[in-house]
């Protein structure tokens, strides 16, 4: 039945963690255990408790490893670690690449990342969403960081920013698995911590992103922070660059979600110009009017007021004025 199908796939891809990671000692898998612990500097207790390991070069390692274990091309297919051609024959997904095991809240293994040792692409593969997976549902680290007693959790876009942040002490960090931000994973967000800091890439793409997930964790009550990056491209290049301690200072500089948001509307006018001044008014009045807290309203209300040298009260009407506009 489903349930017998269901451990069966667990118990696959947890043979399948074990294959990948014991290959990190023995030759063919040489290449992936210089990147990770050489190029990316990773130590042997991370790589230990993610279970990282590494796919060897070759068509059908991992399937033939399998197939001696019991396992059938058909469980393989359905785990997602083996893809067919149209002529039926079968090859491993994962080949060649290092391996981060996606575990889940239980323990169970439910999938992979799998990174390319260079810059050929596509930079990552990921399991597709199976009868154990769905990458909308969970969270990169979420295993070990739900224990965290850090007080919040950190949200980062990558697998290797999440682990050179447990790596420098950061335990509380977790990515999404290369999809954006979902409202079930911030509902499970929210069973575990009280404030989420989002630490994403820096560039255009991850402050986008930034901007899509802060009203889907908003949603669910949790206290919403950014973290600014700067003078790198993503936590894990930062940590390597400036250190943890630094880390630490951008983490405790991160903005509200409402002041992050106001910076960047403001970074947009001149507001020496009136008319510019006018539209820096008008759009901070429209992402105000969509706060549920009539406090925060009130309180980021006045200071964008402030900022643009007009009345509170006169931003106060903007604000109710832009609310009434979008019932
Ligand atoms: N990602 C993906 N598929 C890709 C590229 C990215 O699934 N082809 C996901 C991965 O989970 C990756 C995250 O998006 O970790 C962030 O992408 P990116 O910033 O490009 O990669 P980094 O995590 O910074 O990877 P690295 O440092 O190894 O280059
Ligand atoms: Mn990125
Ligand atoms: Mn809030
Ligand atoms: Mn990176
Ligand atoms: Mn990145």
């Amino acid at each position: 039945g489903y349930r017998r199908r269901r451990e069966r796939l667990l118990a696959l891809n947890k043979d399948a963690a074990r294959f990948f990671h014991e290959k990190l000692r023995a030759p063919e898998g040489r290449a992936g255990a210089e990147y990770l612990f050489q190029k990316r500097g990773l130590s042997p207790g991370v790589v230990t408790r993610f279970g990282l390991g590494v796919a060897p070069e070759g068509w059908d390692n991992l399937i033939q490893a399998m197939m001696e274990k019991g396992y059938t091309k058909r469980e393989l297919l359905d785990a997602g670690l083996a893809v067919d051609n149209k002529k039926g024959r079968i090859y491993d997904r994962f080949r060649n690449r290092v391996m981060f095991p996606i575990i889940d809240l239980r323990g169970e293994v439910i999938g992979f990342g799998g990174r390319v040792l260079d810059d050929s692409t596509p930079k990552y593969l990921n399991s597709p969403d199976t009868v154990i997976y769905n990458k909308s549902r969970n969270l990169f680290a979420l295993n070990i960081a739900k224990k965290s007693k850090q007080g919040r959790i950190i949200l980062t876009e990558g697998y290797m920013d999440t682990l050179s942040l447990h790596q420098a002490g950061f335990d509380c960090a977790v990515a999404s698995l290369g999809t954006s931000l979902t409202q079930e994973h911030a509902q499970l967000l929210s069973r575990y911590t009280k404030e989420a800091v989002i630490a994403y890439d820096g560039d255009g793409a991850g402050m986008k992103a930034a901007q899509r997930a802060i009203p889907i964790l908003e949603k669910t009550g949790i206290q919403v922070k950014v973290l600014q990056m700067r003078g790198a491209k993503d936590p894990d290049e930062f940590i390597k660059k400036y250190g943890r301690e630094a880390f630490a200072k951008l983490l405790d500089q991160s903005e509200n979600h409402i002041e992050y948001r106001l910076r960047q509307i403001q970074v947009k006018y001149d507001l020496s110009d009136d008319a510019q001044k006018v539209e820096f008014l008008r759009e901070s009045a429209a992402m105000l009017s969509t706060l549920p807290s009539p406090v925060e309203r009130e309180i980021y209300g006045g200071r964008a007021a402030q900022a643009a040298g007009i009345s509170p009260q006169a931003m106060a009407q903007e604000i109710q004025r832009e609310y009434q506009r979008r019932l």
